[in-house]
């Protein structure tokens, strides 16, 4: 298989329609002056159906919020919350809860799922790049597939320590580049088409599954750090099923489908490889993605 670093940049230099961005963000960040609005723009459209999901991604939340130790009165921060199931699980124990994401269908969701959860979360439209609130506001941030897709590592990972209270937790979950999702992302970048000359690039977002990557990011800004793992299961009758439900509901693939709909012979390879690859996770009718959980405390001074 090729590098993974390169599929995937090549996967997320894709060409990018510009849609006008809105401005909601209590930030001195021009857009103008951000390389990767247009990247941050095309996200926005990407990510729309992802709430299908939300069934395969509520025992992961479940995980995440109890490796993160969150308890009933923490105000805790969900960044790329989606459809909020990590926020509502954190608001279904008693923490105060604020849920921030790029993508206003799935937070349209999140608010519906708090309502039918009967608890109160602040969803915000933003960019986990630029966060809105003020420096130590929460006791935990959190993230469950969500922060990683930010296109700069270092910006993201800034912004969720500054607005955590000093000796407060920062937890995520993420896809190890040597699992399944991990190389169902490098596989998806192989079929991409090749990025405009000098354009800004993202950082592939399956190196924060590499515990080595993790511990170098957070450095000395933290102590206490310790990992997790977890299964994600995605049920369905054969990886036939899982590929038919992606290409409805998975962004990423459904964008490359739809691009690939002239060269039909290259789609169907797609697909034969897709399938071959979720068959290598599959028994007992289900997609067995195992994901990797970090935690660590914010230093004190
Ligand atoms: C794979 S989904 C995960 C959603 C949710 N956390 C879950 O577990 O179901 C990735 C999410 O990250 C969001 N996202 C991508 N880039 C982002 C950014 N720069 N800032 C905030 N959210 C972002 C997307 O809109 C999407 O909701």
């Amino acid at each position: 298989m090729n590098d993974i670093s390169d599929v995937i940049r090549e996967h997320y230099q894709a060409a990018i329609p510009p849609v006008k961005e809105r401005r909601t963000r209590m930030t001195t960040t021009t857009q103008s002056s951000d390389p990767f609005s247009q990247f941050k723009a095309m996200q926005r459209e990407v990510w729309a159906d992802f709430a299908l999901n939300e069934g395969f991604t509520t025992p992961p939340a479940a995980d995440l919020v109890r490796f993160a130790g969150v308890a009933h009165g923490d105000a805790v921060l969900d960044v790329g919350c989606g459809s909020g199931v990590v926020a509502v699980t954190a608001a279904c124990i008693g923490a105060s809860v604020t849920g921030l994401d790029l993508t206003p269908a799935l937070l349209e969701r999140a608010r519906q799922n708090a309502s039918i959860a009967r608890v109160e979360v602040a969803f915000t439209e933003g960019d986990a790049e630029t966060l809105p609130y003020a420096d130590g506001a929460f006791d935990v941030v959190l993230s469950q597939f969500g922060h990683i897709f930010a296109p700069r590592p270092d910006v993201a990972l800034g912004e969720m320590l500054r607005v955590l209270k000093p000796g407060g937790r920062i937890a995520f979950s993420t896809w190890p580049p040597e699992h399944g999702t991990g190389q169902m992302f490098a596989l998806l970048g192989k079929y991409m088409p090749q990025p405009p000359a000098g354009a800004a690039t993202p950082v592939p977002p399956i190196l924060w599954g590499d515990p080595n990557v993790v511990r170098t990011r957070l450095g000395d800004a933290v102590t206490d750090l310790r990992f997790g793992r977890g299964v994600m299961l995605s049920q369905a009758l054969s990886p036939s099923h899982v590929l038919e439900f992606m290409e409805t509901s998975f962004g990423p693939l459904k964008r490359l489908v739809a691009g690939l709909s002239s060269q039909p012979e290259k789609l169907t390879t797609l697909r034969g490889e897709i399938v071959r690859l979720i068959g290598q996770s599959f028994w007992d009718n289900a997609m067995h993605q195992e994901f990797l959980m970090t935690r660590a405390t914010k230093k004190s001074s």
